[in-house]
């Protein structure tokens, strides 16, 4: 029998997206299945999920834990042929608004309930078979939202599944106040340094940590860096301490979704071969956002949350600079207020120059990656980071913070890079406005010998960012700690 995956998340593609856990969720597990794993997702059953689901069937039910309310569990399919579980809790889910976020933006004031139930349903389907008999052999769990999932395991009967657990980014912990330790049924040897607790508050992040029998994250140099600070964010002595079941995986991405020979969203398909086609979606960008039409000029975009994270201040620093090169710039954002009206300001007062979408858009962040010419990602810090591969796969040259998997999936264009046929980007560093003043002159110079320029497109375009490789390493993870005898308490 293949080995039986549980996939839990907060979010996958198509249903729900705040970001790149959900392009993970909805990919990975295709090659997973794809490789022989039978493997399925597990997700909470928001009402867009809910009204996507065709012809789901009720298949268990799980019981009152703590103040965690029963909760239906629904099988149906993703478009990808992938078997999905949705937990069925109208009143935790059933609301308008974000996974995470009322409409005001404001977290949900119940989000341990709400993510604790995530990591309890995984939980459960390691232990109770559902559905013709399908239970769990490894929980692959991810981020804080499922994270409680390994400490409802760890103090569970045996046999114990054992759990693997992907932090996706380190910054959102999952930390509630210490009286939901009792709430949601945590058995009191978990509250310690040693568990849940976390200076005085319940942290999920460190359930995943702490009873996880292997940790992953989204590339091997965030895996270091996490292990000191800053980038540690307080957890760098248990990430160091763990660091023998610690692997940097570098994600994928989905090479049929992001293709640009076969992209329906984009105005001209193109490939490395007739990179000429670019210019029309460059045409249609400019057209988009009232710019110039230009075909010399080099238009640059960023498509991100507006936040310090990915330095998007840096950006709204550097915007004036930048369109007196001159070039053109393109935000495609949404995330913190102020960043949001400070780029939509710009907008206003360069209108031609710079254009400005406030928004998710997944329509118009794929026109944005064809029709660009640079793309802009000085990121402060970054797991892994999928904007860089997607640009890559675009022939639209990234500038990216030298950090994470940045660093790890992009080369920077030095003469050793270009002679060796790796080159395909640009690094800043420092990540501050020094560090992107000297990365963007750079790339400016390059973008203005044409020769140099077409071998940095074609070297990006041509890589292999598929998930494939990504996936056999998750793959002998699984084998790895299904064989090893989970440890006790
Ligand atoms: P993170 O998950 O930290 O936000 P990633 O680079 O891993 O960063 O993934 C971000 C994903 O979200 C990408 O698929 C990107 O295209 C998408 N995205 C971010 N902001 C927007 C937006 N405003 N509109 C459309 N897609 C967006
Ligand atoms: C997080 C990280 C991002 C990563 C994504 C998928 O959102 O911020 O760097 O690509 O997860 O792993």
């Amino acid at each position: 029998m293949p080995q039986r995956i549980l996939f839990a998340a907060a979010e996958c593609v198509p249903l729900v997206k705040t970001g790149g856990l959900a392009d993970v969720a909805g990919a990975l597990p295709v090659a997973l299945r794809a490789s022989g794993l039978d493997v399925r997702v597990l997700l909470p059953g928001y009402p867009q999920v809910t009204a996507a689901l065709r012809g789901a069937r009720r298949v268990a039910h799980i019981d009152v834990l703590g103040e965690l309310p029963p909760a239906g569990l629904l099988r149906a399919e993703l478009d990808t042929g992938v078997p999905l579980y949705v937990i069925d809790c109208p009143p935790l889910y059933e609301r308008p608004g974000g996974p995470y976020q009322d409409p005001a933006g404001r977290d949900w004031p119940d989000n341990a309930l709400r993510f604790a139930l995530l990591g309890r349903a995984a939980a459960w389907l390691a232990v109770h078979p559902v559905d013709a008999d399908w239970r769990a052999d490894v929980l692959h769990l991810n981020d804080w939202h499922a994270a409680l999932g390994a400490a409802y395991v760890r103090f569970s009967e045996r046999p114990r599944a054992p759990v693997l657990f992907t932090v996706h980014n380190l910054a959102f912990q999952g930390l509630f106040d210490a009286g939901w330790h009792a709430r949601l049924a945590l058995p009191t040897a978990s509250w310690s340094i040693d568990g849940v607790e976390f200076h005085g508050k319940l942290s999920l992040m460190k359930a995943g940590l702490h009873y996880a029998d292997a940790i992953t994250t989204g590339s091997p140099t965030y895996a270091r860096e996490i292990q000191s600070a800053p980038l540690g964010m307080g957890l760098e002595g248990l990430l160091a301490a763990r660091r023998d079941a610690l692997h940097g995986i570098l994600n994928g991405i989905d090479t049929a979704l992001w293709d640009p020979r076969r992209d329906p969203l984009i105005a001209a398909n193109y490939d490395a071969d007739s990179l000429a086609a670019k210019a029309a979606n460059k045409r249609a960008l400019q057209s988009r956002f009232a710019l110039a039409a230009d075909a010399a000029i080099p238009l640059v975009a960023m498509v991100s949350r507006l936040t310090d994270q990915k330095g998007a201040d840096l950006v709204a620093d550097f915007a004036e600079a930048l369109i007196a090169a001159p070039a053109q710039l393109v935000v495609v954002g949404n995330g913190e207020r102020a960043l949001e009206r400070r780029v939509e300001a710009l907008a206003a007062r360069h209108g031609g120059r710079i254009g400005v979408y406030i928004g998710f858009d997944e329509a118009l962040a794929h026109l944005t990656e064809a029709g660009a010419d640079m793309f802009l990602m000085p990121s402060r810090f970054e797991p892994c980071g999928l904007n860089q591969m997607y640009s890559q796969r675009y022939g639209t040259v990234p500038i990216v913070g030298a950090t994470g998997g940045l660093v790890d999936s992009v080369v920077d264009c030095t003469e050793a890079a270009l002679a060796d046929g790796t080159a395909s980007g640009f690094h800043v560093r420092p990540i501050d406005a020094d560090g992107l003043r000297a990365a963007f002159a750079r790339a400016l110079a390059a973008y203005r010998d044409a020769d140099r320029w077409r071998r940095l497109q074609r070297n990006g375009m041509t890589k292999d960012f598929g998930w494939s490789r990504s996936a056999a390493e998750y793959a002998r993870l699984y084998a790895q700690i299904a064989r090893r005898e989970p440890p006790a308490g």
